[in-house]
């Protein structure tokens, strides 16, 4: 595993297994780190010494090896509560990923706050996963959903979003960063706005958690979702941050064993704390699997990921606006190593189709966001994520490959 001082990104490359495979007899550029991201060697072998070595069902026994895996998997909390700087670890819950996230709170707090004609304020950019819970939990409560739109370059727009706030504002959601364009929302001034206006702030974190800290007390926002595979961690593992203020007075969001203080025929009482939201045997190892690959990013540091994805950015975004058919979707002042594009007269699905056989693999379609399609009037993009394993030659890898693509087409 690297300890870096400084950032290696091709010894850092060797410490993630898959990197090194051919696809189609070319060497594998993986630009699909949105969708999800590769594992490092340090994750894959957190997960196969807690199966071969220590597991057991947690919470639940007094033998040696269900003490030792609760102390893997609490441990594995305490390793994100501290990553993400929040105050308790109560307020860390596990869950099986951050659609689930969204879907408890919209949920158990929807369920307990929301009424007739309250508003749950959304943004144009939001995945699928950030708009479809919060239309069952109004469709259940009378409750409206409305999205702050987005400008010709993909920005928030925060000054409608001012006027959109008021009274009725019980909600507010909203992506930290696109996962369709790249944009970086001024979330600091969304939460500021949204609690002067007497609102509650989720912020869906999947594509944020990847790319830069995130620290709970500093950005105030009263949840926060993020999902393990993104992080480099394993899948089935999701985290929903929620201030303990909040969580205590949220009703269980599913029921089942480990979530309860007392059961009777009568009447059952909940148990205190993440565990209240936590029924069922929980996702143990890969918990302890996303807990390993947070202390393996934090090895690399946020500090030197985000200029070299940064780098990537620019110099994909300045080779890519070189061939004549590209046209970028989304061109936020602030972006993550996101870039989605379409090419004149040439359908997605064919884009993907030509680069991976250039040993390139990028997400095409409407990335689960068509509402933003629909604003930039596509149905489709082709999109590259970059992660900070990627390299000059895996822009390069996609660029040759798109030129490729073009020529086909003529
Ligand atoms: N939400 C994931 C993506 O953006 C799957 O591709």
């Amino acid at each position: 595993m690297n300890d870096m001082t400084t950032f290696d990104v091709e010894k850092i490359r060797k410490d993630f297994p898959i990197l090194s495979r051919e696809i189609h007899g070319m060497p594998l550029a993986f630009l699909d780190n949105g969708a999800s991201a590769q594992k490092p060697k340090a994750v894959l072998d957190a997960i196969e010494k807690a199966y071969d070595h220590t597991y057991a069902n947690v919470h639940r026994g007094v033998h040696y090896l269900s003490q030792a895996s609760t102390e893997l998997y609490e441990g594995a909390r305490e390793t994100i509560r501290a990553h993400i700087n929040a105050a308790s670890l109560d307020e860390v819950i596990f869950t099986k990923n951050a659609t689930e996230s969204i879907n408890l709170v919209a949920d158990s707090y929807g369920r307990a706050n929301l009424k007739e004609g309250d508003e749950i304020l959304l943004s144009t950019l939001e995945h699928h996963s950030n708009i479809v819970p919060w239309q069952l939990i109004a469709e259940k409560t009378g409750a409206v959903v409305k999205a702050v739109p987005i400008d010709e370059h993909g920005e928030f727009m925060f000054d409608t979003y001012l006027e959109m706030l008021g009274p009725k504002t019980k909600i507010v959601a909203v992506t930290h960063i696109s996962n369709a364009i790249g944009t970086i929302t001024p979330i600091d001034e969304i939460i500021s706005a949204a609690h002067d206006a007497g609102a509650v702030v989720l912020i869906d974190g999947s594509q944020a958690a990847p790319h830069m800290q995130i620290d709970m007390q500093a950005i105030g926002a009263d949840f926060y979702v993020f999902t393990g595979h993104k992080v480099f961690g394993p899948t089935g593992i999701g985290i929903l941050y929620g201030k303990e203020e909040l969580l205590d007075k949220m009703p269980p969001y599913q029921g089942g064993g480990d979530m309860i203080r007392r059961v009777t025929f009568e009447k059952t009482t909940f148990a205190k704390g993440h565990s209240k939201f936590e029924a069922g045997t929980p996702p143990i190892v890969q918990a302890i699997g996303l807990g390993a690959a947070i202390d393996y990013v934090n090895t690399i540091g946020f500090d030197k990921i985000g200029p070299h994805e940064q780098s990537l950015l620019a110099y994909a975004t300045e080779q890519l606006g070189q061939i004549n058919s590209v046209r970028i979707i989304g061109q936020a002042k602030q972006k993550a190593s996101i870039i989605s594009f379409t090419m004149e007269g040439i359908h997605p699905h064919d884009i993907g189709t030509i680069v991976d056989r250039g040993g390139v693999a990028i997400r095409v379609g409407h990335h689960c966001a068509q509402p933003l399609m629909d604003h930039f009037d596509v149905a489709a993009t082709a999109r590259a994520s970059f992660a900070f394993y990627n390299n000059r030659a895996d822009v390069d890898a996609l660029v040759t490959a798109v030129r490729g693509v073009q020529e086909f087409f003529g």
